[in-house]
């Protein structure tokens, strides 16, 4: 009798792990990387863009970078049929979702789309509540690879559930989509969530200030270092397949050269999703020199997969960060924060950082480093050096410690 409850036990409990497995695993070994509609164009949103977004994001070498996916955010959804099927808007989507995303294939990158657990997106357009599985095999008829799923007009609904329902129905529909989650760190999915999607937003929107907070009434939008900051102690549930997403970046809509040079190696630091968020047809020579740098993206996109962490708090306006990579190597962030350009003065061996996720210490009185200038391009010193520096405000150096 013992045995019998036992084994019934044992099967509960793998089959309740079998049910809880349900994602696609595998779709985001590293961070996802592309562009998103939604900072710069936010509802005026149409296929021509799509598709000259799609164009510039390989005539501008930021497909060669690694970009891969073209997102169309909210506001692209026409009516639901009397079957309750999905369909875009067919003034602004005339040759239908499909042949967008035949054009996006063409180009060799993946087509995204969004949708909302609640009954209306955020903008007020057909939400997939209670349409979860139509909707998931309707993006997959239509060759979606990506679907981020809002939080907007959820009152009542649980988002492990809610988030759940919608992972499980793109499972049954049967095409790998990686599912990113939206609900603004709410309900901390990063407890939550890893077998759920492979990214969740941790924060509220972000907007394009390096430091402030934009109240919106009964909601905020935050710059660039409020929302790096506004989650303590959730590094450890990032990896690779499930990783924290602190927003679309900003990088390329107003800031200084400067902020979107912090913007950008903050992003990598936290190996946070590189999802672009400017215009990407009319961008500066500085912008795309920012988000083509293939030494910074190669901080974020590290196979090891770990989140990088601050190790020194403020001190005269300047932070460092650290990130262990595969093989051995750091990369390592002087964040200066402060008005003012700054002069740091480091001495390798007295630093000595740890990381809990991968088991790893940087301690270079135990081990050899070149220093490498990941902006500058170069090699500038090694580890027994001290290395000084000046750093202009609001900017970073971005070190990559190579292990010799
Ligand atoms: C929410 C999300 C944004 C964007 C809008 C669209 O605010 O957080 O990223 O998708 O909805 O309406």
């Amino acid at each position: 009798m013992k045995k019998v409850i036992l084994l019934s036990i044992a099967v509960s409990i793998a089959l309740s792990t079998v049910a809880l497995a349900q994602k696609f695993h595998g779709l985001a070994l590293t961070p996802p990387m592309g562009w998103n509609s939604w900072n710069t164009f936010a509802c005026n949103v149409d296929e021509v863009l799509i598709r000259e977004a799609a164009d510039a994001i390989v005539t501008s070498g930021m497909k060669d970078a690694g970009y891969q996916y073209v997102v169309i955010d909210d506001c692209w959804h026409g009516k639901r049929d009397s079957l309750g099927f999905i369909h875009p808007d067919p003034q602004r989507f005339p040759s239908g979702m499909k042949a967008l995303a035949d054009y996006i294939h063409s180009k060799g990158l993946k087509f995204g789309i969004y949708s909302c657990a609640g009954e209306q997106t955020c903008a007020g357009y057909p939400g997939s509540r209670g349409h979860e599985y139509q909707d998931a095999i309707t993006y997959a008829q239509w060759g979606v690879d990506y679907l981020k799923y809002d939080w907007c007009n959820t009152t009542g609904l649980n988002s492990v559930g809610a988030y759940t329902t919608m992972s499980k129905a793109l499972r049954a529909a049967g095409r790998p989509i990686v599912f990113s989650l939206c609900e603004w760190g709410d309900t901390k999915p990063w407890e939550w969530a890893k077998e759920v999607g492979h990214l969740w937003r941790t924060t509220g929107d972000i907007t394009d200030c390096f430091d402030c907070e934009v109240n919106h009434g009964s909601w905020s939008s935050w710059g660039i270092l409020r929302t790096i900051e506004m989650r303590k102690g959730i590094r450890t549930a990032a990896g690779p397949d499930h990783w924290n997403d602190p927003d679309m970046m900003e990088v390329g809509k107003g800031m200084s050269q400067n902020e979107d040079r912090a913007h950008f190696s903050l992003w990598a630091m936290v190996a946070a999703p590189l999802m672009t968020g400017n215009d990407v047809r009319k961008m500066k020579k500085e912008t795309i020199e920012i988000l083509t740098n293939k030494e910074v993206i190669a901080v974020d996109q590290d196979s090891l997969g770990v989140q990088g962490l601050k190790y020194k708090d403020d001190e005269q306006g300047v932070e460092v960060w650290a990130k262990p990579l595969q093989g051995g190597d750091w990369a390592v962030c002087f964040l200066n924060r402060s008005e003012q350009k700054r002069t740091i003065e480091v001495e390798w061996s007295k630093i000595v950082i740890g990381d809990d996720v991968s088991k790893t210490v940087l301690n270079t009185n135990e081990a050899f480093f070149m220093v490498r200038d990941l902006w500058g391009k170069k090699n500038i010193s090694d580890t027994k050096k001290k290395l000084l520096a000046v750093i202009a405000t609001h900017d970073v150096l971005l070190v990559r410690l190579m292990k010799q």
